[in-house]
């Protein structure tokens, strides 16, 4: 039976939908059978991120009502063998899938694959519940920022409320440089002000923007990408290796670009 992560913030546009698609990546590139689920009803960026918008004929609607079997409407990469989407229904509202569907659509996925990965919409509200009742752990998705901070505390609070066999925290959009300056929290103080010890750390890296728009984020290796290899090791493993953005701006040559970044 697969392990259920849902991938939530509270805040939206921290990176839930980077982070889904990225630890999924990995995930299948370390050879687990993954699929990603798009809970965020109407809006359907994770086929989108994975390059497969083209291939969509069937969405998760499309499953719950009968109209086409759940092989039909998997999704695969072309670049990333073992890793399948789920794509969002297109044509609904967010009303139109019940808690009680989509917790029977996870169940029956759940044979097939090693992880389920959902995409959890922003908020708080019905589609957050949606997400999480069916999941069996839980990663919050927060960057350093003080609003971002404030929701992942709100959420981390309710999510204690359900039976989860682990919660989480990833800090995204760290920026090494300023957290040698002082400017930015790191992710142990992070971790101690919410009350819960970061699986991961990724660096702010402008190379996310570039491959999440040409839906290549497996193409290339760059920082942001190693980052979320550690995380998938780490979701494997039960290990905490996290990685150090700050490494890059030590010594003589990390301080020198330190000042080109400040100049
Ligand atoms: N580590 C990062 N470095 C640079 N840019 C990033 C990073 N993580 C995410 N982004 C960018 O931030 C934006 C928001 O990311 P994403 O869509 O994953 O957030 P989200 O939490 O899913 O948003 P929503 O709440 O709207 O679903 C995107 O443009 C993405 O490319
Ligand atoms: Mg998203």
């Amino acid at each position: 039976m697969s392990r259920v992560i849902v991938v939530t913030s509270g805040k939206g546009g921290v990176g839930k939908s980077t982070c889904t698609a990225s630890i999924g990546t990995a995930l299948a590139e370390a050879g687990n059978r993954v699929l990603l689920i798009d809970a965020d009803v109407g809006l359907n960026n994770l086929d989108v991120l994975i390059g497969v918008n083209d291939k969509v004929i069937y969405d998760m609607a499309d499953v719950i009502d009968g109209r086409c079997r759940i092989k039909q409407a998997l999704v695969t990469s072309d670049e990333v063998p073992n890793l399948f989407i789920m794509p969002s229904q297109h044509a609904y509202t967010s009303e139109d899938i019940g808690m009680k569907n989509f917790r029977i659509l996870i169940d029956r996925l759940r044979e097939g694959f090693d992880f389920i990965l959902i995409d959890c919409p922003a908020g708080i509200e019905r589609g957050f519940h949606r997400a999480v009742a069916p999941a069996t752990e839980a990663i919050v998705v927060t960057t350093p920022h003080i609003s971002s901070l404030r929701d992942a505390d709100k959420v981390l609070g309710i999510l204690a409320g359900y039976k989860l066999d682990s919660i989480n925290l990833v800090v995204n959009r760290i920026r090494g440089d300023m957290v040698l300056s002082g400017e930015m929290m790191g992710a142990d103080e992070i971790g101690k002000l919410l009350r819960s010890r970061p699986i991961g750390v990724v660096p702010e890296d402008d190379n996310i923007h570039v491959y999440s728009e040409l839906g290549r984020l497996s193409s290339s290796d760059y920082k942001a990408r190693r980052a979320f290899n550690c995380i998938a090791d780490n979701i494997i493993s039960g290990r905490r290796r996290i990685y150090d953005p700050t490494v890059e701006f030590r010594g003589v040559v990390g301080r020198i670009k330190m000042m080109i970044k400040r100049a």
